[in-house]
């Protein structure tokens, strides 16, 4: 049976800040959904992260199909009406556009679908991460998908010797999507080149080597881009398949260990570590840290399992209890250096229109004279050397 998965997620209000949605709102969500899945899904689930809802789905009907896309944009419409009924903080906060379009990509809420031929047993990863952005899974996903050093299956499994394909997408791109396909191992060095930049190089896609099959999917869209200002983090969500030609669960979870410093926590502005927490928990410390929730479900015929919170083990809590110390360790610095982003990537009007104010100020001393020639001559003599 061929089926999609899909996954749309948004944040449109929570309680207490950009925290949590409330109980009424993540309920009403799902309501919607029940109602219309009768017609269109096989399947579905709701779940939260941080401040966002996620609607993951199974359907027959392929990728960017708009009544799949409509009845998410729909459903956090809904959403939206109980948090403004609510007073709850940033009611409809993702939905940047005022109609529907036919896809919800570039309208706010972010997306990422894949479709295959269902194996006899199909299971799969669902992540969803808040106060982060996409590039978030850059690392783990090439870590799991490319290095042997986190995934022994490029030791010990012949369905994964061929490797995988990287369709890595440059988000900076805006008239389209400007997308490259890389391949490992043969082209690892290329690929880490682009996946260092995590603001910039984002994995969409890879794809099995040895079969052609689709393994993982990632949401690329960013807000910032969108709206041209802040507008809050994009707070990505990822597709993987696992086991037989793709890495084991256990595999795919392994990089998650590391919490690797990302862009994101407070104010979308600053760097922290990603901490891999249990499903439909909050944010707390300085609107971070980055969290990545984790369910692994099958799905057969369509239908889905129960979902296995994975990141729901005392494993976790060590990792967790580290995490932590990373995150107190890079807040210490406050806004110094690595701790915040660069300018480039300062999502806060603020900052931007005070350097304006400042770089207004700023002169240019008067040199004396003979100071004046000193320099000018040494550039002269300087410009020569290099011509020569
Ligand atoms: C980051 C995030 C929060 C808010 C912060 C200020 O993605 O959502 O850190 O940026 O709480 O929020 P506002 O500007 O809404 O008061
Ligand atoms: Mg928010
Ligand atoms: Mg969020």
């Amino acid at each position: 049976m061929r089926i999609t998965l899909s996954c749309i997620k948004a944040d449109v209000g929570a309680i207490g800040g950009h925290i949590k949605p409330s109980v009424r709102l993540t309920e009403t969500v799902e309501q919607f959904v029940k109602e219309k899945a009768k017609k269109l899904l096989l399947s579905y689930r709701i779940s939260t992260a941080g401040d966002d809802v996620a609607i993951l789905m199974a359907h027959e009907r392929g990728i960017d199909d708009r009544e799949i896309h409509q009845l998410a944009w729909d459903a956090f419409l809904e959403g939206t009406r109980v948090a403004k009924e609510q007073g709850l903080y940033g009611a409809g906060q993702d939905l940047l556009k005022d109609s529907f379009s036919g896809n919800v990509k570039g309208l706010g809420p972010g997306s990422c679908e894949m479709e295959f031929e269902e194996r006899p047993n199909e299971p799969f990863l669902l992540f969803a991460a808040d106060k982060t952005n996409p590039g978030a899974f850059n690392l783990p996903l090439y870590l799991a998908f490319a290095d042997p050093m986190y995934c022994a299956g490029f030791l010990l499994s012949p369905k994964m010797a061929k490797g995988f394909t990287f369709t890595i997408m440059d988000v900076n791109h805006t008239e389209g999507d400007r997308v490259i396909e890389l391949n490992a191992p043969e082209e690892l060095y290329d690929i880490a080149c682009l996946l260092r930049d995590n603001e910039r190089f984002v994995i969409e896609s890879i794809r099995s080597r040895g079969t052609g099959e689709i393994g993982a999917v990632v949401s690329t869209s960013r807000l910032h881009n969108i709206a041209g200002t802040y507008t809050g983090k994009d707070d990505p969500v990822a597709l993987v398949r696992t086991q037989g030609a793709f890495p084991a669960t256990g595999e795919v979870l392994s990089p998650y260990r590391i919490g690797h410093y990302v862009a994101g926590t407070m104010r979308g502005s600053h760097n922290g570590p990603l901490m891999p927490v249990k499903q439909n928990g909050a944010i707390s410390f300085f609107d971070g840290p980055p969290i990545v929730t984790g369910a692994a479900l099958c799905v057969h015929g369509g239908k889905f399992t129960e979902a296995v919170d994975v990141f729901d083990h005392p494993f976790w809590d060590w990792v967790r209890n580290n995490v932590a110390q990373k995150a107190a360790e890079i807040r210490m610095q406050g806004f110094s250096g690595p701790a915040m982003l660069p300018f480039a990537e300062l999502e806060y009007g603020g900052v931007v229109e005070k350097m304006g104010q400042l770089d207004r100020r700023f002169v240019v001393r008067e040199e004396k004279g003979a100071e004046r020639h000193a320099r000018a001559g040494a550039a002269t003599r300087t410009k020569r050397a290099i011509q020569a």
